[in-house]
């Protein structure tokens, strides 16, 4: 058993997250941790809301309430969206919590006192009319690269390029909507990343299991050569610049950067976890606490990368102190909506609380997965949706349970027979699932996510295959034991889909464990001998036939679905 510490990529507070979002990281995550956890391994499961920077101001602006009041209320709301979609964190946490400011400070001061930095002098653009400056998101203008009119002055959502504010043609102030805005100087501390250059392109280096994507993210950067970086505002909100209680001289009004406390909230949720359950999170981070044999795992859409890959590994390695690092960095691309953005204001698209009113988690959960944006991006159609979830969880999966079970309970009683032994059909579908389970296990451990659920959806078509080769309802006409044989291997195949499906499906395959009346926890263990899980139920056990598991979409749906999110 290893212990294994997970982290998803922290959601932006600024309101609930759409598909594209949960099958970005969060998603993707609790399937592993899910899976892990089965595997009997040691697993911490972590993810918070990312609060600060000038997105949570300006959300807050425009609901008309205090940044503070608008961070509860909205961290409240993804958390329970998060647990109405299975997510399974140990913690859902506040980048805003007192342990990320503590830890902050704590870092800032570490790496000043390590000489990794310095006050500059910075220009940046300051608005008459509104008499602030504007970082970031707070200045909109025309992007010098592509054009783009809207471009944010922190990246421009057209081209994908990070911007610096003063480069935007025409800018304007997001908060007024101004254009009387200057170039002013102000001083900012920068983090002196370019000093790093070698410790990080030595450590990316010795990541020889990262995938592809995350790999060659990482180079690009460091090809271009590591800059120094900004990691103060001129915000109110957010952590303040002080080292051990004392506010630093002429930063009064501004605090770190969202991008330097976002990732620190990692360590630091993991402490707001152990203070609310009375354990140590020292273990799980630091390598003179035991952490060494921690193994961590962080996952997150693309544009991240950059951020996980070098920024913190900075923050990290400069403090010259003890920290965990990540080990596998699993990174996704983009889920489109019809093969655009998914947008709020534009009503384009679905969101996680619309949902959950439209279907049970696992029918997106399932198509999400088996359909992540993983070698590139993917585009989410409702059409698409409705046609795997019809196929591969009505007709292939749900099939099967609801038909043996149905034909057991007729024929056999409500419980499961135990004539008969099992022969060829049953060992012919056995040596097909062993090697299948052995690689949807390797992808899975892989995060190859895809691939993974190929695989399952493999098993389960076998599984199909196999009732209609050992056909009972025809057998039974002649050969009462072998109808009965092969209706108990098929009940225990139900057993066995239900523990591989659960990182996945989990509260199909709860439904599937209580047919039987089997503890999901006790039951879901990962069949490491599925021969010797096949035989699991014996004969004369009681069960409850399923209802039907999943409903198939229709049409009209479909079109009303289409009509209301904004499909094109
Ligand atoms: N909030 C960021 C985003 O959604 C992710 C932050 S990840 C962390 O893109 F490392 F900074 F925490
Ligand atoms: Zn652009």
């Amino acid at each position: 058993m290893s212990r294994i510490l997970i982290t998803s990529a922290l959601p932006y507070i600024n309101g609930i997250k759409h598909l594209g979002n949960l099958v970005g990281s969060m998603l993707p995550s609790d399937v592993y941790a899910r899976f892990q956890r089965q595997r009997g391994h040691e697993v911490l499961f972590l993810c918070a809301t990312d609060e600060h920077g000038t997105p949570a101001e300006l959300a807050a602006r425009a609901a008309g309430q205090t940044v503070r009041e608008y961070c509860r209320e909205q961290h409240d709301i993804q958390a329970r969206a998060g647990e109405q979609f299975g997510l399974s964190f140990d913690h859902f946490g506040r980048s805003s919590n007192a342990p990320n400011h503590k830890l902050t400070q704590h870092f800032a001061a570490v790496l000043e006192k390590n000489g990794l930095i310095e006050e500059r002098v910075d220009e940046q653009i300051y608005s008459v009319d509104d008499q602030r400056f504007l970082p970031d998101r707070y200045v909109e203008g025309t992007c010098p690269h592509c054009d783009y009119e809207k471009a944010r002055g922190d990246q421009c959502d057209n081209c994908g390029r990070l911007l610096d504010p003063i480069d935007l043609k025409n800018p304007y102030s997001a908060i007024s909507g101004s254009n009387k805005v200057e170039v002013r100087e102000t001083r900012h501390l920068y983090l002196l990343q370019s000093k790093l250059q070698d410790r990080i392109a030595d450590w990316v280096k010795s990541k020889k299991n990262w995938p592809q994507l995350t790999k060659s993210i990482a180079n690009k950067w460091l090809k271009e050569g590591l800059r120094d970086r900004s990691i103060t505002r001129d915000l109110q909100w957010g952590i303040s610049v002080e080292y051990n209680g004392e506010k630093r001289p002429g930063f009064e009004n501004k605090v770190f950067y969202v991008w330097f406390d976002a990732p620190i909230e990692y360590i630091a949720v993991t402490e707001e976890w152990a203070i609310s359950n009375n354990e140590n999170w020292e273990r799980w981070w630091r390598t003179d606490k035991g952490a060494d044999d921690v193994s961590y795992v962080q996952v997150m859409g693309k544009d991240n990368v950059a951020f996980h890959t070098v920024s913190f590994p900075c923050t990290l390695l400069g403090s010259e102190e003890p920290w965990k690092t990540v080990d596998k960095l699993k990174s996704l691309n983009w889920l489109t909506w019809y093969g655009g953005k998914f947008s709020t204001s534009e009503n384009r698209g679905i969101f996680m609380d619309q949902a959950l009113e439209l279907l049970p988690a696992d029918y997106w959960r399932w198509h999400l997965m088996a359909n992540a944006p993983e070698s590139d991006d993917a585009s989410f159609t409702l059409e698409h949706f409705a046609s795997v979830v019809n196929k591969d969880l009505a007709d292939v999966l749900g099939n099967f349970v609801n038909r043996i079970t149905r034909f057991c309970a007729a024929r056999f009683g409500e419980e499961t027979p135990s004539e008969g032994s099992y022969g060829e059909a049953e060992e012919a579908l056995l040596a097909e699932l062993e090697p299948r389970v052995a690689d949807y296990t390797a992808f899975l451990e892989e995060m190859e996510f895809r691939k993974a659920f190929t695989e399952l959806r493999a098993i389960w078509v076998a599984g199909n295959e196999y009732l209609q080769i050992a056909a009972p309802w025809t057998a039974i006409k002649k050969d009462k034991d072998r109808a009965a044989a092969s209706v108990r291997f098929a009940l225990n195949l139900i057993v066995l889909f239900a523990v591989l499906s659960r990182p996945v499906i989990p509260y199909t395959a709860d439904k599937m464990f209580a047919i039987f009346g089997l503890d999901p926890e006790e039951a879901s263990g990962w069949p490491d001998d599925i021969k010797a899980g096949l035989s699991l139920l014996k004969g004369g056990e009681k069960f409850t036939p399923a209802d039907v598991l999943f409903k198939k979409i229709e049409d009209e749906q479909v079109e009303e679905w289409r009509a209301k999110f904004g499909a094109e």
